[in-house]
């Protein structure tokens, strides 16, 4: 059994506040000349009456508290973690330590542009690696999301349409295969979603698209590659029947890393596209951020970018806010600028072949547990995909009574974390498979196998992979009541002693 139990979180220790023992103590502070006894500076009215209830524990105690913490945490440096849709690929160390290096970590945002042209220079080339890797002409690198990628881009193009046409018109098209954010995104910047039915094949149809498009549609928005982890092979046709509209064409690209040095979107037909550099390019994710989400637009809609701009005068890097058809700024300074260090150090290390060749490699080993899969899984599309497959719990749930959930907790158990489980909602009970480009055959056989057993299982002891996981420290959760009823602090059970 690897990972989780090998790791020994199935052993369950004190909490820290369990082994409290008053008086005990993890440092020796000499006494503070305000907190003296008679010599208190703070108003008396803000005095503590009863000392706070903090464990009471040795330095060993608090060390190993929270280095156990840490060890339970379970992420990509630790082991393999397919969630599809979210690229959770390797992310170099060496990005790491150049993000560190004090000319990029210590400048202050404030400083005037003569003290930072380094980091001017490295901006201004990274918007050029973005553009020339997606096919458009202009980048802005200050979105901190995908989603804010996506506010923006479509802020640019409603922008464009009030510019060019006095109003931003009141629909967007979306396939039902986009990203969950696309409507939201829309709905923000006030914009009807129309839903569109993808075909058989799992992509959109230009006939739909001729069918729905009218002079009130803004345009359209599409993920590709798509969230069934297929190529829109009807972009550039899709493209010319909007624009023949007047609309314009939306690309969501956070799904980059599977076209990379193959296609271009840019060449497509579509007008504007976000990238998210924690999924194509390496970057940490973050829950809600820091992460970076660049849009790449052609040149109608490069007037509108949000300022500043970095520009280039001879030798000199210049920040530029006099721009009259900016729609302003949408982040504080210029983005979340370690990212950007860490994703132009990426793009240098690999150069044009290394980056191709992370493409290939993703799209590979998705084909690879794709057809090895295929075996005792059901797979939604079963032809060539990019960088993700989707499969469904169908034959278990046929066979044994067997869910999606059932099998992602049983992964659990086999020290892998799940794929994404019930999307894209276009898919019923779908397990999202995003094994990525880092990954070797050796842990994407192990996965396999582990995918195998659990279908084994779900024959012999169905009931336990209804209970699973049972490895680790936390069981299955109640994630209705984990929702609705949050506990999010600890409180201390009252005792005799607790405040003395
Ligand atoms: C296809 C697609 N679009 C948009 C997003 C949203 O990106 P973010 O989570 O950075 O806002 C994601 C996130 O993984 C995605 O996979």
């Amino acid at each position: 059994m690897s990972s989780i139990a090998t790791q020994g979180l199935q052993f369950r220790e004190p909490l820290i506040f369990e082994r409290s023992s008053p008086g005990r103590v993890a440092s020796s502070l000499p006494r503070s000349a305000t907190t003296a006894p008679g010599n208190v500076a703070l108003p008396e009215g803000l005095l503590r009456k009863k000392a706070p209830r903090w464990p009471e524990v040795s330095e060993p105690e608090a060390v190993r508290h929270f280095i156990r913490l840490s060890q339970q945490n379970y992420g990509i440096d630790t082991g393999f973690f397919p969630l599809g849709s979210c690229t959770m690929k390797y992310n170099p160390k060496i990005n790491e330590d150049v993000a560190r290096m004090e000319g990029f970590a210590d400048l202050h945002p404030m400083a005037p542009e003569s003290w930072i042209q380094g980091a001017l220079s490295l901006y201004w080339e990274l918007e050029r690696y973005l553009a020339e890797i997606t096919g458009f002409s202009a980048v802005t690198l200050q979105p901190a999301a995908g989603a804010h990628g996506e506010y923006t881009g479509m802020a640019l193009i409603r922008a464009y349409l009030m510019h060019t046409e006095g109003k931003p018109r009141t629909k967007v098209l979306v396939p039902d295969t986009a990203h969950g954010t696309n409507p939201a995104t829309l709905a923000m910047l006030g914009y009807e979603t129309v839903t569109l039915k993808s075909s058989d094949r799992g992509v959109v149809l230009p006939e739909d698209v001729l069918a729905a498009m009218n002079e009130d549609i803004a345009g359209i928005m599409m993920t590709n590659p798509n969230t069934l982890g297929l190529f829109e092979e009807n972009v550039k046709e899709v493209a010319d029947i909007v624009h023949a509209k007047g609309g314009l064409v939306y690309c969501d690209g956070a799904n980059m890393n599977a076209l990379l040095g193959r296609a271009r979107p840019g060449d497509m037909g579509v007008d504007a596209m976000h990238l998210n550099l924690h999924k194509t390019f390496s970057t940490p994710h973050g829950g809600g951020g820091p992460g970076s989400g660049p849009v790449c637009v052609h040149d109608r809609l490069a007037p509108y970018l949000p300022i500043p701009r970095v520009e280039k005068d001879g030798s000199t890097f210049r920040l530029v806010s006099d721009k009259p058809l900016t729609i302003g700024r949408v982040k504080a300074y210029l983005g979340n600028f370690g990212m950007h260090v860490r994703a132009y150090t990426y793009i240098r290390e690999l150069g044009r072949e290394g980056l191709k060749l992370a493409g290939e490699m993703a799209v590979l080993n998705a084909n690879y547990l794709r057809v090895k899969l295929a075996e005792r899984y059901h797979v939604v599309h079963d032809r060539a995909c990019m960088h993700e497959v989707v499969l469904t719990d169908k034959l278990q749930k046929k066979a044994a009574d067997i869910e999606t959930r059932d099998i992602a907790k049983g992964l659990i158990d086999r020290g892998f974390h799940p794929p994404t489980t019930y999307f894209p909602i276009c898919v019923q009970n779908a397990l999202m498979i995003e094994p990525t480009e880092t990954e070797s055959k050796e842990t994407l056989d192990r996965f396999v196998e582990a995918m195998f057993d659990i279908d084994a299982e779900s024959k012999v002891d169905p009931q336990r992979l209804k209970t699973a996981p049972h490895l680790p420290l936390v069981g299955r959760l109640d994630e209705t009541r984990a929702v609705r009823k949050p506990i999010l602090r600890w409180r201390p059970v009252e005792t005799p002693t607790a405040g003395q």
